[in-house]
């Protein structure tokens, strides 16, 4: 209770300095909040997942965080550059991939997306619960009714009644303080594996980041024997961070090479590969704002003004569309000149990335012509090497999509050294490719989503359908179920789910 009132009370006193001005009318104002906030009661801990249980004494950050709903388009990412197709061949990304959008969306988009598949019962379906984790903060009351390693157990349909609110108050926030607080324990096991002070120990400017690298970080699931409640041994799949080597690309490839590691054997060329997740956190720590130490809540969360008080916004979004809040209170530039510097970097990426995929994809398609024509796994060792290496950095530099902004240098560095060895592959190819006798060989086109998903050996209508099926039947039943538990009040998914890549109502 006191350590809330505080917390208020010192962003009080934060705005008061801002407005340089104090009206007595706004004094009276504040005062009547403070009063109001005294009588308010710790959000109970069996509604803290459901984030409209926080309106009542955060009416403010709680409206503004629903706004996230209104970034609601979709932008099918395969359509728009077929070769990630190819480049994630054998893998669930080559059925669907989007654009990301506003954190309401993020249970459904989960649900949605051709990569969960179509599970008909809780035992069923591609993926392993740790598909839910950076979508809900029913994960973390997941983790602590059941256990972490349990709840890393079975499959991802084991958890469709449970996990059903978006990413909200109780992923950030202390329900007890309001203060914030990381909610899953991987990250603080993450930091100290690098060597970096735990989230407790971190400044209150680094934690305005480190709520945010709970998710938007890159993580593997790491395999873990444990003994369950019911005495069963078992294997968890455990959301792990790479960060042991160090937070850069290549202290990460180290990591995995070290272990061995591939999420996937790719479908064309055999390539052991990794698919980089969302390094967002990691990448832009290497910009210039977070050398200069300015913290992602700081362009995405602008504080707000209104009438006398202040607060954060919690309508994340893309910043462009706040810059008098997020850019203006530290650049002097206009505001279309900073657009014009951010497009710049935007075009700049474009063009390396692509030279990047294409140069992938092609490696890909070359070898699995060497194979089809004979060549061994000895002949094609460096050049996989050399392939998962090249995906890896080309996936690094871009899969969390500010990272041109976030990170400009440290993104076109990677994308170079992508370029770099995939080139270096493909010039092996050629040699082994003459010594077969196919040494005019050029790649099938990929140059359409359709093309690219049949040579990756995607059934699209087939995904779609079995989708479709599980929409209308196991889904309905699991909000059914879930309302039915106390764990959703139905309102909160009013509008999630008008659309996707492949329907629209
Ligand atoms: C993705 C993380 C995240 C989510 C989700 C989130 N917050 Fe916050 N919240 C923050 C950050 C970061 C701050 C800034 C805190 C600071 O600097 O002390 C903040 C600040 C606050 C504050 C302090 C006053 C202010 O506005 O700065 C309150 C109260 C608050 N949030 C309530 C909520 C409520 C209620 C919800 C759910 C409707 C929510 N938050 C969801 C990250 C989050
Ligand atoms: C609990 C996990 C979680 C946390 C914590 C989290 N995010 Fe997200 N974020 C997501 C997911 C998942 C998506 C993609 C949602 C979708 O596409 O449906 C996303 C999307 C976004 C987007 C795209 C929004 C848009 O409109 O296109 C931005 C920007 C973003 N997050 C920034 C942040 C920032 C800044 C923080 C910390 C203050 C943060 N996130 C904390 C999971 C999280
Ligand atoms: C200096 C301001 C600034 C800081 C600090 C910052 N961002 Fe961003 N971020 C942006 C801008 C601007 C964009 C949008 C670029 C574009 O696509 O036009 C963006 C884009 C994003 C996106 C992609 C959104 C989308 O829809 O494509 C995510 C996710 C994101 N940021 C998360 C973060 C996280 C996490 C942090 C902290 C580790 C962070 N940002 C720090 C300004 C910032
Ligand atoms: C808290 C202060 C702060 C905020 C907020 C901020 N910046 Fe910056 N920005 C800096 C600092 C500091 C630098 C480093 C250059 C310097 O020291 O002058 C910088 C550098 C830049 C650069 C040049 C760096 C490069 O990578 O080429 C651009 C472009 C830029 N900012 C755009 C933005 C935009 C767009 C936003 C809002 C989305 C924004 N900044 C928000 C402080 C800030």
């Amino acid at each position: 209770m006191k350590s809330k009132l505080l917390l208020i009370g010192s962003l009080a006193g934060i705005g008061a300095i801002g407005a340089m001005t104090l009206m007595a009318g706004s004094i009276n104002e504040k005062e009547a909040e403070r009063v109001a906030l005294n009588q308010t009661p710790v959000v109970a801990e069996v509604d803290k997942n459901k984030s409209e249980e926080w309106e009542r004494y955060y009416p403010r950050q709680y409206s503004s965080w629903k706004k996230t709903k209104e970034s609601s388009d979709i932008e099918d990412l395969i359509e728009k550059k077929p070769q990630l197709a190819i480049l994630w061949a054998g893998y669930g990304f080559a059925k669907d991939y989007n654009s990301p959008r506003g954190h309401y969306y993020a249970v459904q988009d989960n649900v949605n997306t051709l990569r969960t598949g179509a599970p008909i019962d809780d035992k069923s379906g591609p993926m392993p619960t740790a598909c839910w984790t950076c979508k809900s903060p029913d994960v973390p009351r997941l983790m602590e009714r059941d256990g972490e390693n349990e709840y890393f157990t079975g499959k991802w349909s084991r958890y469709g009644s449970e996990v059903v609110n978006s990413v909200g108050c109780a992923d950030c926030h202390d329900s007890e303080t309001a203060e914030l607080a990381i909610s899953r324990p991987y990250v603080d096991r993450a930091l100290l594996a690098a060597g970096l002070p735990t989230f407790k120990d971190s400044t209150h400017q680094e934690k305005r980041s480190l709520v945010c690298a709970q998710c938007h970080s890159e993580y593997y699931f790491k395999k873990t024997r444990y003994v369950g409640k019911d005495g069963i041994e078992k294997t968890a799949n455990v959301v792990t961070f790479p960060w042991a080597e160090g937070l850069t690309a290549e202290n990460m490839e180290k990591y995995y090479d070290d272990i061995n590691f591939k999420d996937w054997t790719h479908k064309i060329s055999k390539a052991p590969m990794i698919k980089a997740q969302h390094p967002g956190y990691e990448i832009a720590s290497t910009g210039i704002h977070a050398q200069k130490g300015v913290a992602c809540a700081d362009c995405h969360m602008p504080y707000t003004q209104e009438g006398a008080v202040k607060y954060s916004d919690h309508q994340i979004q893309n910043p462009l569309n706040t810059m008098d809040r997020s850019c203006m209170p530290c650049h002097r530039e206009s505001e279309e000149k900073l657009k014009g510097i951010v497009k710049q970097k935007f075009d700049r990426k474009e063009f390396l990335m692509e030279i990047a995929m294409d140069n992938l994809a092609k490696a890909h398609l070359e070898t699995g012509k060497a194979m089809e024509l004979g060549a061994t796994d000895d002949e094609l060792e460096a050049i996989r090497t050399g392939i998962r290496h090249a995906q890896w950095r080309w996936d690094y530099s871009i899969a969390s999509h500010g990272s041109f902004f976030h990170a400009p240098e440290e993104t076109l560095k990677l994308l170079a050294s992508a370029n770099e060895i995939a080139q270096q592959s493909r010039l092996k190819l050629v040699r082994v490719l003459a010594k077969y006798d196919a040494i005019n060989f050029s790649a099938p086109d990929f140059s359409t989503k359709e093309n690219a998903q049949k040579l990756a050996g995607v059934p699209l209508q087939k995904l779609i359908d079995a989708k479709m099926e599980f929409k209308a039947t196991l889904e309905k039943a699991w909000y059914k179920e879930a309302v039915q538990k106390g764990n959703l009040n139905m309102e909160s998914r009013e509008g999630v789910d008008e659309e996707s890549s492949y329907f629209k109502k």
